[in-house]
């Protein structure tokens, strides 16, 4: 791997063309420059097409502009503050924002070179990936396919996956699941940046479907509300931890749900076949479009789904101008049978036609091959 390490690939980002090239030559030997982007917010999709180890973000004179920056790169590669002086407070927060360090670039190019050097040869860490569920208004479902969505990524032995509710509106990830008093969202977040990952690991409640759960805390859910800062800080958290992430956003597109869903490597829409939720709907899709989430990562559901009521399927896609990726049966004994015993449809139900199709959606949201129906008819 030393060849590697001698020319890490990396990116800058927020620093001018003029600082840009000094800073090249001065890591000349240690890394090799793959994409430079001044602007901020920069096209992070086009930097990360070039695959950098490393991605050098400038701070500026705008640092909190830059950690917003930092942590939109945190997830895809290595992140190194370039800031002068960094106080103690920035140096926190660069932190959270999964930095792996902030460094002054006209006073430690050699501790830059280090790194440099260091973070090649282990190449980029891989952090989770991010699934959020985002229902077009209350009720549509979004919990419901959120922790199935949880339980069918558990289904892989060799993925650490977590549960967790960033709905700031209602939460209710806790009753769905019938856990008992345990680790909440806002204990973590009241430790702010302090824990380790093992240690987040096991102080999260493990679900009996083979997920952790992190659920919002019980009392007060009306007055529960996180800041867009304490959400990125949770979810950056939580993606160093886990494998895979699924939020559950409830319907409310927020502050806090709109860093997760920018963070997100797929956002689930869900709806239903009536005419308001459709609405509701329609104009979710036009939020997430100006937010700049690209089209394909956003993935329209349709639950309690019948065909023989209308709007049809390709009725829906028209008016919306997005496909349907999958649809979820209506069966109200069968999902509150599940929600009734704490369990997920696959415990409850797992013959049900709302568990074969929330199958068919994992699926499809991954690009895997669709699992067959089973019995005689086959
Ligand atoms: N496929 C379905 N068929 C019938 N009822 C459903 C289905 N999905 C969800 N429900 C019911 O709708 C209600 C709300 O579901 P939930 O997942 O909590 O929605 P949200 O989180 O969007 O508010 C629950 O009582 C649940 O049982
Ligand atoms: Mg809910």
């Amino acid at each position: 791997m030393s060849a590697a390490s001698s020319s890490t690939a990396f990116a800058v980002v927020g620093l001018s063309p003029g600082r840009t090239d000094a800073l090249v030559r001065a890591l000349e030997g240690a890394g090799r420059l793959v994409a430079a982007d001044p602007r901020r917010p920069a096209d992070r999709e086009a930097v990360l097409r070039q695959a950098p180890a490393v991605v050098l973000v400038g701070a500026g004179d705008d640092p909190r502009a830059a950690l917003d920056e930092a942590a939109r790169f945190a997830r895809a590669a290595e992140v190194v503050l370039l800031a002068p002086a960094p106080d103690a407070e920035l140096l926190r927060a660069a932190m959270r924002a999964g930095c792996r360090d902030v460094l002054d670039p006209a006073d430690e190019v050699g501790a830059l070179r280090d790194l440099l050097a260091e973070l090649g040869e282990r190449g980029p860490a891989a952090p989770g990936r991010v699934l959020a569920v985002l229902g077009c208004q209350g009720g549509v479902g979004a919990t419901t396919v959120t922790v199935a969505l949880g339980h069918l990524l558990a289904q892989d032995p060799g993925r650490n996956v977590i549960v967790t509710d960033i709905d700031v509106s209602s939460g209710d990830l806790l009753a769905a699941l019938d856990l008992p008093a345990g680790t909440t969202t806002e204990d973590v977040l009241r430790r702010g940046g302090a824990i380790e990952v093992e240690r987040l690991r096991r102080l999260v409640h493990r679900h009996e479907g083979g997920f952790a759960v992190l659920p919002q805390p019980p009392e007060d859910l009306d007055s529960v509300s996180m800041s867009r800062r304490q959400a990125d800080d949770l979810l950056g958290l939580l993606v160093r931890a886990f494998d895979d992430v699924v939020v559950d956003l409830g319907s409310a597109l927020a502050e806090a749900a709109r860093g997760v869903v920018l963070a997100s490597d797929h956002v689930v829409l869900v709806a239903t076949q009536e005419v308001p939720a459709l609405r509701k709907a329609a104009r979710r899709l036009l939020i997430l479009r100006d937010l700049g989430v690209p089209r394909e990562r956003v993935h329209l559901v349709l639950n309690r789904y019948h065909p023989r009521l209308f709007p049809s399927l390709q009725e829906v896609a028209d008016q919306l101008r997005h496909p349907v990726i999958a649809t979820i049966a209506n069966d109200y004994k069968a999902v509150n049978a599940a929600i009734g015993a704490g369990e997920t449809i696959f415990e409850a139900h797992p013959r049900s036609a709302v568990a074969r199709d929330l199958r068919v959606l994992k699926a499809r949201i991954f690009g895997e091959a669709e699992p067959g129906r089973r019995g005689w008819l086959r």
